[in-house]
């Protein structure tokens, strides 16, 4: 038995299953990561995303921003293979939520792929996402949602800094790109990119319940994170000081292995499927 066959065990039995996921989980579909030899920050500086200065130099913000996007998320990237895994995990009953740091969105457009496959599959019944009995008595629905907690936001929306109207980023970043400004809210507000900009607290409410989530959690899985960003980096310390068992699937060491009960060292795209089809069987 492999560490990777130990860990579906783990997640086969486990009640409450939590994925936690970084910019490792998406640089399979061509988003770059954060830190690695070609990461974003070889080629940019946090300090040019930071929220005083979205204040302070709004043009020279949008100009990077512009720059930003276009190099994380300009060619059109697709969910891969591990989206889909976590996905079919969810839609399987197996997994109780994914806490991402990631903004690109591929989380949410794998649930969809995968719920719209299985909706021209199989009839649909009346109510098939609410929760239906324990047919195979392992504790867990099957049908459920997975709840989807992204940490950091999400950089194909915009937000208003006042009424909090949010709107898609696109026609944003087009005028931007031409030097414009972006639009002012119907309220006299200001829009911003709708992610957690350096210099920004988390939503303290999404923070809570990501902290619950993980203390909840009797298996807490760790995917294509450096876990070097507070807070979230902790939550894998947080699964483990209320007895889950953690499991890591990244391809570099990180601060977190010393808690992990499984670190196992491969491609997000190799593992995660594979993990998917050991604790469906
Ligand atoms: N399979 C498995 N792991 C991978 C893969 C892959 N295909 N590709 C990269 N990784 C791993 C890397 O080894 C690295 O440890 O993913 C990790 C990505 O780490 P970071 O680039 O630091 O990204 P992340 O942990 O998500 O950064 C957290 O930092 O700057 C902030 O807001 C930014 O959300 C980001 C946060």
């Amino acid at each position: 038995m492999d560490d990777l066959e130990r860990l579906a065990d783990e997640v086969r039995t486990a009640e409450t299953v939590v994925a936690f996921t970084g910019a490792g989980i998406s640089a399979p579909s061509g988003v770059p990561t954060f830190r690695d030899d070609d990461g974003v920050w070889e080629k940019f500086d946090e300090g040019q995303f930071t929220y005083g200065r979205f204040r302070s130099d709004p043009e020279g913000f949008w100009d990077d921003r512009v720059d930003l996007q276009r190099e994380m998320f300009g060619d059109d990237y697709e969910p891969n293979a591990a989206h889909r895994a976590l996905a079919e995990m969810g839609l399987d009953g197996d997994l109780e939520a994914i806490l991402t740091q990631n903004t690109d969105g591929l989380h949410g457009r794998a649930a969809e792929a995968v719920r719209d496959e299985s909706r021209r599959t199989e009839e649909v019944h009346d109510g098939a996402e609410s929760a239906v009995e324990d047919g195979d008595g392992d504790g867990r629905t099957n049908g459920t949602d997975t709840a989807l907690l992204e940490l950091h936001g999400n950089a194909q929306r915009v937000r208003c800094t006042d009424c909090g109207k949010r709107r898609t980023a696109d026609p944003i970043f087009e005028r931007a790109a031409d030097g414009a400004l972006p639009p002012t809210c119907e309220c006299g507000g200001v829009f911003k990119p709708d992610v957690v900009l350096f210099g920004e607290q988390l939503p303290r409410a999404v923070l809570q319940r990501a902290r619950s989530l993980a203390r909840e959690s009797d298996a807490f899985l760790a995917i294509g994170s450096s876990l070097v960003v507070e807070p979230a980096a902790s939550l894998p310390r947080v699964a483990a000081s209320t007895d889950a068992t953690v499991g890591i699937i990244n391809l570099e060491e990180t601060p977190c292995d010393d808690v992990a009960d499984i670190v196992y060292r491969e491609d997000v795209t190799e593992a995660l499927p594979r993990l998917q089809d050991l604790v469906a069987e």
